[in-house]
């Protein structure tokens, strides 16, 4: 009873019916389940996968065994700001796609994919589309036209461990996994109930919110994009200045400590992460900055940091007026010190190694 009344609200939430929906124990597990079930499901009309070249980690690796197993894998590229063209998306569309897969927005850099145009290409190409809405469900409209979601409820404030994959009626999905009748055959054991309320509740109260808190925090990234790099030396602003997430600000920076600058940041309030959009023990980009044009040349010091600004303080006076060119600012020998202990971290930093 009270998963079904889980089921129902966030299946009303995401514009799903309920029996379209399942939990799974995570957004990753939503998207290898989804990714690997769709193109088993559909493997009729062939063994091609094509994504996106920004896709989580969870798609990518989904698509590398995919590839293992003998399918083939079309990645879409994406411009300087980290977004995919639809029409280069619609190339990629080959005879013997079996699934697409496109991210309803950045997780490195909050860069909003224009998911409805993509949809429509998809449906005229007869290609079922997976589209992974972890970073924006309960806090922006689901796009029109999946054929699979998935979402993670930690994203939206519920708890972490409980991911949604909705599969629409009539589009064909068979579980890569061994048999189990649980959770319409798609998520092997038993569901995680008390999870699966708290998702469901959060996911309510946070689509109650967003009405109110996404303007505001619009316009606070706003003038963070704008006004940081003046304040900061050598920083860039990475992403699409306007069709982006509400909440969430990347950037890099030249020769900053970026421990240093991450315990400034969260002193003023901000929720702040480093590490995840480059190897920091290599100062590689990561998978997303490489695709959107960055060298290694543009990922030292600072690698880039997301700004999670719901119920923060409102800004940039503490962040970067109050002390964001001396936080940290130690000039390029900051930059080896920042290698070595962000190596002897396991190469990740904070939220290192995730994305
Ligand atoms: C776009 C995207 N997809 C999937 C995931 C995976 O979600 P989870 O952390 O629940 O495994 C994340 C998490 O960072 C994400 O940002």
């Amino acid at each position: 009873m009270l998963l079904d009344a889980a089921r129902e609200t966030v299946a009303a939430e995401l514009g799903a019916r309920p029996d379209e929906v399942v939990f799974t124990t995570s957004g990753t597990q939503a998207n290898q389940l989804g990714v690997l079930g769709a193109l088993f499901g559909n493997h009729r009309k062939g063994r091609r996968f094509v994504h996106s070249a920004v896709e989580h980690s969870s798609v990518l690796h989904a698509a590398e065994q995919h590839e293992a197993a003998g399918g083939s894998v079309g990645t879409v590229p994406v411009d300087r700001l980290g977004r995919v063209d639809p029409r280069r998306f619609a190339e990629e569309l080959l005879p013997g796609t079996a699934l697409a897969c496109l991210q309803s927005a950045n997780h490195e850099v909050g860069t909003v994919q224009p998911v409805a145009e993509v949809a429509e290409l998809c449906a005229a190409a007869g290609v079922p589309l997976l589209v992974d809405a972890a970073q924006s469900a309960g806090r922006t409209d689901i796009p029109r036209g999946w054929s699979l979601l998935t979402a993670s409820a930690h994203k939206w404030g519920g708890p972490a461990g409980v991911g949604v994959l909705a599969v629409r009626k009539g589009v064909r999905y068979r579980s890569p996994l061994p048999a189990d009748d649980r959770e319409s055959g798609r998520v092997p054991g038993f569901v995680n109930v008390p999870g699966a309320i708290a998702a469901a509740v959060a996911l309510r109260a946070a689509r109650q919110e967003a009405e109110r808190l996404n303007p505001a925090q619009h316009a606070r990234i706003a003038r963070l994009r704008a006004e940081l790099p003046a304040l900061v030396p050598d920083l860039t602003v990475l992403g699409d200045p306007e069709r982006r997430l509400p909440h969430l600000l990347t950037f890099s920076c030249l020769y900053v400590d970026g421990e240093t600058l991450l315990g400034r940041l969260d002193r003023a309030g901000f929720a702040v992460s480093s590490g995840s959009s480059c190897t920091s023990s290599t100062l590689t980009p990561s998978h997303v900055l490489a695709a959107m044009g960055a060298d290694r040349g543009q990922c030292p010091g600072v690698a880039a940091s997301g700004l999670h600004g719901r119920g923060h303080r409102a800004v940039p006076g503490g962040a970067a007026g109050g002390g964001g060119t001396g936080a940290g600012r130690a000039g390029p020998g900051a930059r080896r010190r920042h290698r070595h202990s962000a190596g002897g971290r396991g190469g990740g930093g904070r939220g290192g190694g995730r994305s």
